[in-house]
């Protein structure tokens, strides 16, 4: 029986790397909350009841110290003492708290940056002289009381790293949490293990005991209620839910008849084995109808995702569910903005929330913490199958919309069919760990062809395989030739109403991953 796990307490000031630092510290085997900036010295003693809190980090920001509503801590944090660690924002409000001299630099360093390390110690230790960092500031540190010391500099940034003399406190202008810090790893390391003392007790088969009672903490003896979509961000939160709450959960899979070949039933033959209320809502005609003569891809989206929600919001309302339970993950969270001191990027449908009309006491999301790769993590400890832990990203409103023009029974067939040939040459040939998505897309174009010794007339279907890291930008796949030639051949002699196939070649941007 685990006891106390050793953490560190993240102190959120609006970073957008803010859960990366979380999820580093994670990395190590050392458990790490993050905290709303404003916690006070007393509510971090009462977290010693739970966790052995071993250091402190103060995240960066979008605020400067100067701004008259900067979000600031309780001073009396500083003299806790706990090791503490500020990055960027947390480096300069620590500086600005002890008297130091913080002002707005010359140029704003903005990017890889090389750092002069002149003394490499604690947090530093073992880095060379010059150490590649990123950096992302306005304000920069230029000189602290005489009971400090710098510890790098840069050319526009004198007091680049620093630490007290005596205490366990340090400051980094830049981020160590994210990659384009060469040896941001060992500097994280570093105030862990050799500053903070840190024992590696946290596994992450800890965090699915931990998830499941937090869902049993908000449920308690109510019942709740969950849409599953078969991704693995709701499939996972159906999974923990059912650990947790048994028959009181109902699960919805709504099968709008857009999933790809071979889905609905995984999902099916996954979820009937759960002991829980899983209801599927066969409503394939009803969406086709819906769709009839719409050929405008945002009305496409619209009308989907309207009567989804209609769907949803029927069974809802006859389980009598109290709580609705959500696959929501931490970078679905980020972008809408959801914390004090973050700039809105932009509003994600999950966040934005399923049901309007329907009143739930509350919205419980297991996995608002966590990143994609660490959901696939879980998915895999839970024994989910391979089909649901490794599927790509699917659009919401599935192959509608990779469906160009009207949606027909003999369409959806045909983008059915050689999106599966897709899928399994590219797995058979080893390609589909490197890609972040590969599908056709059924174009409204007609090309004429000769198959045997007849002329056909038939459809023209695009290939799309892309490469991405999260979406935001993507390149077209470099698929071999013989691969590309194999796909072409199949999905021309196996799907007869095809007549040619052509291989998308557009990065995102100036294009999307999808067609629509
Ligand atoms: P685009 O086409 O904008 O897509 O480059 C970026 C990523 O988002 C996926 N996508 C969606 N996901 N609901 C979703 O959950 C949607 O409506 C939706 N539309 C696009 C797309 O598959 C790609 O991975």
């Amino acid at each position: 029986m685990q006891t106390k796990y050793d953490t560190i307490i993240v102190l959120d000031f609006g970073g957008q790397y803010c859960h990366l630092i979380g999820r580093r510290i994670r990395e190590h085997g050392v458990y790490s909350e993050i905290v709303p900036h404003d916690i006070t010295s007393d509510e971090i003693k009462a977290l010693q009841e739970k966790f052995n809190v071993k250091g402190l980090i103060l995240s960066g920001g979008p605020s400067s110290v100067y701004e008259p509503n900067a979000p600031r801590i309780d001073p009396t944090i500083l003299e806790m003492n706990l090791p503490v660690l500020g990055l960027c924002y947390g480096h300069q409000l620590i500086a600005q708290i002890v008297k130091g001299k913080v002002k707005p630099a010359e140029h704003r360093e903005y990017g890889i940056a090389e750092v002069n390390i002149d003394k490499p110690v604690g947090v530093l230790n073992g880095l060379s002289p010059k150490e590649t960092v990123w950096m992302s500031h306005g304000d920069t540190v230029f000189a602290l009381p005489a009971e400090f010391e710098a510890l790098a500099h840069t050319e526009s940034c004198p007091v680049a790293a620093y630490r007290h003399k005596t205490k366990a406190i340090y400051g980094l202008q830049w981020h160590p949490e994210v990659v384009h810090t060469k040896n941001g790893e060992r500097m994280l390391r570093n105030f862990i293990f050799d500053v903070c003392k840190c024992e590696a007790n946290w596994k992450m088969e800890d965090l699915i005991g931990k998830m499941v009672k937090e869902i049993k903490a908000d449920v308690g003896e109510a019942t709740a209620i969950i849409g599953l979509s078969g991704g693995i961000d709701s499939s996972v939160a159906t999974a923990l839910a059912a650990q947790a709450l048994g028959d009181k959960l109902t699960a919805v899979f709504v099968d709008h008849g857009f999933m790809r070949e071979g889905e609905p039933e995984a999902i099916r033959d996954t979820f009937q084995k759960f002991e829980i209320n899983f209801v599927i809502a066969n409503v394939q005609k009803r969406f086709m109808e819906k769709l009839k003569g719409v050929v405008d891809p945002e009305k496409k989206r619209k009308v989907i995702g309207e009567e989804f929600i209609r769907v949803f919001e029927e069974i809802a309302e006859k389980s009598d569910a109290q709580y609705l339970i959500q696959g929501t993950i931490y970078p679905d969270r980020i972008e809408s903005g959801f914390r004090k001191n973050s700039d809105v990027i932009k509003s994600h449908h999950n966040v934005a929330g399923l049901p309007s009309k329907i009143k739930f006491k509350k919205i419980v999301e297991p996995l608002r913490d966590l990143y994609k790769d660490e959901v696939r993590k879980v998915a895999k400890m839970l024994d989910l199958p391979k089909e649901i832990v490794n599927r790509q990203p699917f659009p919401g409103p599935g192959l509608a919309v990779r469906i160009i023009g009207e949606l027909t029974e003999e369409r959806v067939q045909v983008a059915k069919k050689t999106d599966a040939i897709v899928r399994e040459e590219i797995e058979k040939n080893g390609l589909a760990e490197n890609l972040w998505q590969y599908f056709t897309v059924l174009t409204d174009t007609k090309a004429t062809g000769v198959k045997g010794d007849s002329r056909a007339y038939g459809y023209v279907v695009a290939v799309r395989a892309a490469e991405s890291r999260e979406a935001m930008t993507a390149n077209f796949a470099q698929i071999p030739y013989p691969i590309l030639e194999k796909i072409s051949t199949r999905i021309t002699n196996e799907v007869p109403e095809v007549t040619r196939v052509v291989y998308d070649i557009t990065h995102k941007p100036p294009a999307t991953i999808e067609w629509e």
